[in-house]
């Protein structure tokens, strides 16, 4: 019997004098009510025990499936397993009654599978991953600089040559070590439609990330007419072998935009979500400042500036995916540059301003603020956690991340979908270093999404720790690599490998 659920639901009731009872898979009934779903929404449950079963009354299907999430964690650890492990020793439940909903909509996960790819299996492995946390977005940055990882009909050298990398920087930043092995690899179609189906039967909507117009290295290098040929030898660009931000960003063209027009024919073709993302983050300007084809486009277009430039370029996509009844999503930068198409979201990650600004102009909002929520960044001080970047962020520093900033209005904060937490995989080569980075950081991210907290500096981080006692164990039945709470496990630990952390305490913007 196990009631230290993850994350809390909003209401439980748990009556120690009754049950627990024996518990059979076929005595748990489950339907769809119209009456949770008024009072509770479509993902809302109720989940009662009893001596004649478990039955559990969605919202809607999600509802019902979350459920299933919550009748997991009572079972114990075990049923997180793959098979029964103790076949002769019934399962019991616990007598509860549960009510729960989420707070959010938008409970996402973000995993870069450019900077390193993860093969098929370990993706659907994180797609379980999310259910039994809850989460429901699953964020696919699959292009950047380093690598091209979907593959694209009408344009096979995208995959061909997009998709593979000579070397890895190993560690971070400036480190002189190399893994000599080429990189790389990417799903095909099948692979793509196989992810989307199970997510989907998770209640995890797959948003695709096409990175344009920086982060495009690995594109023009398949495809070098797509890059500044009149600044830069683009034929002889290669997929990026180094971590950072290439100066190689795609040409500001017509062609350019039919190009990705039909990219993106083929991404709608394979995700059905709403959002789709176009990236939008960290595209430098100075190929376009030196390139006269990129002058002579602004100009033509009347547009004052190269920032401008990129603003007709995300708004021609934005305009572009709502006739195909899509909404576009970007990171906050796409902010800059003239304002955003209707119906435009924005990721905020440079801390918090940028989600402000994006929600008193009346538009969508998901935050995932690098201070709070990349998981990249270290989870505690000194030598031994690997390749250690960016600022310490432990779990309890994530168990206070609040996604909706105080000062915003009431109708300001609704426009706030949800929040994600996002990993970037430069100094994540494995499934395993994902795993160290993600976990147990996510189990308090997801609690945060998902439960009514307070205020953070009221949270109860205490009882969230106690709880997480059960939790690894869950962990532990999953196969997670987490974190350990004393810090890394002697295999865990990455001695030799340059990182880059920063100092202090991460800014609160
Ligand atoms: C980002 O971290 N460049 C979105």
């Amino acid at each position: 019997m196990d009631l230290d659920l993850i994350p809390a639901p909003r209401h439980l009731a748990h009556d120690p004098a009754r049950g627990p009872y024996p518990f059979r898979e076929d005595a748990v009934r489950t339907r769809v009510d119209p009456g949770v779903a008024a009072r509770l929404g479509p993902e809302g449950y109720r989940l009662t025990t009893g001596p004649d079963g478990v039955e559990i009354v969605g919202g809607g299907e999600a509802g019902v499936f979350w459920g299933r999430q919550t009748l997991r964690q009572l079972l114990g650890p075990d049923a997180f397993r793959k098979a029964r492990i103790h076949p002769d020793r019934p399962l019991t439940v616990p007598h509860v009654v549960v009510e729960d909903a989420p707070r959010f909509g938008w409970r996402g996960f973000m995993l870069d599978v450019a900077r390193h790819f993860m093969p098929k299996d370990g993706v659907l492995r994180y797609l379980d991953l999310l259910a039994a946390h809850k989460l429901n977005v699953f964020h696919f940055h699959l292009t950047d600089d380093q690598g091209w990882r979907i593959e694209i009909e009408r344009y096979p050298r995208l995959a061909e040559v997009g998709a593979w990398r000579a070397r890895s920087r190993l560690g971070s930043g400036a480190s002189p070590l190399w893994d000599e092995r080429p990189h790389g690899g990417y799903y095909t179609r099948d692979d793509l439609r196989e992810i989307v189906a199970y997510a989907a039967e998770r209640h995890i909507a797959v948003v695709p990330e096409i990175d344009v117009p920086g982060h495009s290295q690995a594109a023009i290098a398949a495809y070098p007419e797509l890059g500044n040929a009149d600044v830069v030898d683009t034929a002889a660009l290669t997929v990026w072998t180094d971590w950072g931000i290439s100066p190689n960003v795609l040409a500001p063209t017509e062609a350019t935009l039919r190009f990705y027009e039909g990219v993106l024919e083929e991404v709608l073709e394979l995700f059905p979500s709403t959002f789709v993302h176009i990236g939008g983050d960290e595209c430098p300007k100075e190929q376009w400042r030196a390139s006269a084809a990129a002058r002579a486009q602004r100009e033509r277009l009347g547009l004052a500036d190269e920032d401008a430039l990129q603003g007709w370029f995300v708004r021609h996509f934005g305009a572009w995916l709502a006739e195909r009844g899509r909404r576009l999503i970007g990171w906050d930068e796409i902010l800059e540059g003239g304002g955003l198409s209707p119906g435009a979201a924005v990721a905020s990650w440079r801390g918090y301003a940028g989600g402000m600004a994006a929600a008193r102009s009346g538009h969508d909002v998901v935050m995932c603020p690098e201070p709070h929520v990349y998981l990249d960044h270290r989870q505690a001080e000194g030598p031994d956690e690997p390749v250690p970047i960016g600022y310490v962020r432990t779990l309890e520093d994530v168990y206070r991340f609040e996604p909706v900033p105080s000062e915003l209005t009431a109708a300001e904060a609704a426009r706030v979908l949800g929040a994600q937490a996002n990993a970037w995989t430069e100094v994540m080569e494995t499934p395993q270093r994902v795993d160290y980075q993600t976990f147990p950081r996510l189990a308090a991210f997801a609690e945060v999404v998902w439960s009514d907290l307070p205020a953070p500096a009221a949270r109860d981080v205490d009882g969230f720790l106690r709880r997480m006692g059960a939790h690894y164990a869950r962990l532990d039945a999953l196969g997670v690599d987490y974190r350990p709470p004393g810090g890394p496990r002697p295999w865990q630990r990455r001695p030799g490998l340059p990182g880059r952390p920063r100092d202090g305490a991460p800014p609160i913007v």
